[in-house]
């Protein structure tokens, strides 16, 4: 697959290429690279808060497979593949897993391949589509999984790109009005209530026409709270404290208690489930 930069991009950084420069990946260009190098400046653990948001995302599929039995997920801002993906994570719970990837990000659609290499025995598919057309991505996903049926979804590292005048609430509700009794809800966000400095990030993104905006416990907690779903212990916390005991089995990591701290995270992390009655 060719890494020249594709013509329809332009100059401008692009989020899903500044995540992967943090992520180490290699789908990144010149304008996204300065653009990560900036932000790095300003908040020296850009690195450590991309890894350990990636980790949530394995850490919450890991959970609600495992000690919930949700065998579907929904992931809308998807990012560019970096193993392990959110189906790589389910289905080595459970091969049956099924995955619905959305992306509003060409870039994405064209690595796709990646995200739709999963079991036989289960079922991945992706759409390019923005997630401010909920329905969109809802109709799309119907094909694949059965809202009759719990489903988990995934908005991890999503919502801070989405801005209060396009209703992120009314978002989020249309898409869990959709999901069935104890089916789940993974959301992690950008904040600077763990550390101003990340608030010198906000101008770069900005500048590059990316829409960032940092939300605080009190703005996560509603997007739980007004669809009536319940915070699964330890309710909103840091990214590096949600479960850090759900240790990766595929690259083991482990990491000594405490090793990281929220001030290098910035990111909130929640997980909350739909009442079964
Ligand atoms: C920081 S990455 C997060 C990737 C992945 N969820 C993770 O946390 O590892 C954010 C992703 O959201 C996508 N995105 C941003 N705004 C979006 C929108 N309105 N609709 C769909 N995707 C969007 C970007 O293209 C990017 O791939």
């Amino acid at each position: 697959m060719s890494h020249q930069m594709p013509e329809t991009t332009g100059a401008k950084a692009h989020s899903a290429r500044m995540y992967d420069y943090f992520l180490g990946g290699k789908t990144n260009y010149g304008p996204d690279r300065e653009a990560a190098a900036q932000s790095v400046a300003a908040f020296p653990n850009t690195l450590t808060a991309a890894r350990e948001n990636r980790e949530f995302m394995h850490r919450a599929v890991r959970y609600l497979a495992r000690e919930q039995g949700i065998r579907q997920f929904l992931d809308i801002g998807t990012g560019i593949p970096s193993a392990p993906n959110l189906h790589q994570v389910a289905q080595q719970e459970d091969p049956a897993c099924r995955v619905v990837y959305a992306d509003n990000d060409p870039i994405v659609l064209t690595y796709a391949r990646a995200l739709m290499s999963g079991t036989p025995e289960g079922a991945t598919d992706y759409i390019e589509a923005d997630a401010r057309d909920p329905k969109r991505i809802l109709d799309h996903a119907n094909g694949t999984l059965d809202f009759d049926q719990p489903v988990a979804l995934s908005l991890v590292a999503l919502l801070h790109f989405i801005a209060d005048e396009d209703d992120p609430q009314g978002i989020v509700r249309t898409l869990v009005d959709r999901l069935a009794p104890g089916s789940a809800l993974i959301v992690s966000h950008g904040t600077d209530e763990l550390d101003v400095s990340l608030r010198k990030v906000l101008e770069i993104y900005r500048a590059q026409g990316i829409t960032l905006r940092f939300r605080d416990r009190e703005g996560v907690r509603e997007f739980f709270s007004a669809n009536g779903f319940s915070l699964v212990e330890p309710g909103i916390v840091a990214t590096c404290d949600w479960h850090p005991e759900l240790v990766d089995r595929q690259d083991g990591i482990r990491r000594p208690a405490g090793s990281i701290t929220p001030e290098e995270v910035g990111c909130w992390a929640a997980v909350g489930l739909k009442p079964t009655e």
